[in-house]
């Protein structure tokens, strides 16, 4: 380690951190929630590797990927180690963006780039191969712009990870009785109007999180010609399991 590597492994142990990180010579990093939280992360984190082995096959270092709101970059991380040659990590807050730059200095990731922007103010051209969506849509009030931000900055494919609520289906009177449509999906609205200081909240505080038929519907209304919910391993996160949360791969 060099003074500086080791003094960020200094800073990094001195506090806690929402991901379960490891320092290179083996030290854990202290956990905010005494890894309470940690089986969602790694349960996420089989899935896309399982999902990555399938779909970028081979030498991925010509490959771009992008993760939005990447918090403390957990996933960016995992991808900068999957050999993509370049992956941006962005987060609406500066203090996540901080973090990434710590652990980029520590475990010495060249091709990993931090930024702070919004979803929906990123205005990149198609030009990553994979774009990662994380944990955001359901912190949104504006799911759909966020999808169709997503379209427009996917190459290739682009996996979205959410909070799902239950399904709706069946006809609903447009007008009249006598002229209907059919229900594709449906958002449920959660406050977190008095939680805009957390790190993992939304910035505005009104949350519309969509059911999985509608995020379905959602994908392939924006642009996407496929999409699909990715299968989550037998012992893997219980919400995930139960279809609570899902994570979905659409193609472009
Ligand atoms: C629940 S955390 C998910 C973090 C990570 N992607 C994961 O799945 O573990 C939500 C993240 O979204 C970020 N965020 C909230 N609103 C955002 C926005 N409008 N644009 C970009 N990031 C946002 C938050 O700062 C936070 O890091």
């Amino acid at each position: 380690m060099t003074a500086t590597t080791q003094d960020a492994a200094t800073r990094a142990l001195a506090r806690a951190w929402f991901y379960p990180y490891t320092l290179p010579d083996g030290r854990p990093l202290p956990s905010s929630h005494g890894g309470r939280v940690d089986a969602i992360h790694t349960t996420r984190a089989r899935m896309l590797d399982a999902w990555l082995a399938r779909e970028f096959t081979g030498d991925r270092s010509k490959r771009r990927a992008l993760d939005v709101a990447c918090h403390q970059g957990f996933f960016s991380i995992q991808l900068a180690r999957a050999g993509f040659g370049r992956v941006d990590a962005v987060d609406v807050r500066q203090e996540h963006v901080d973090d990434v730059n710590l652990l980029r200095e520590i475990y010495a990731l060249e091709n990993l780039h931090t930024r702070r922007g919004d979803v929906l103010a990123m205005t990149d051209a198609a030009e990553h191969d994979l774009v990662l969506m994380f944990g955001l849509l359901y912190h949104l009030e504006n799911p759909v712009g966020a999808l169709r931000r997503a379209r427009a900055l996917t190459r290739r494919a682009c996996v979205i990870e959410s909070q799902v609520v239950p399904h709706l289906s069946g006809m609903v009177d447009w007008g009249s009785y006598e002229y209907v449509r059919p229900l594709k999906g449906c958002f449920g609205i959660i406050d977190e109007i008095d939680e805009t200081h957390a790190p993992e909240a939304s910035v505005t505080g009104i949350c519309l999180a969509p059911s999985t038929e509608g995020l379905l519907w959602l994908l392939h209304a924006v642009g996407f010609r496929h999409a699909e919910v990715l299968p989550v391993p037998d012992d893997g996160y219980e919400q995930l399991r139960h279809g609570k949360r899902v994570m979905v791969a659409a193609l472009v």
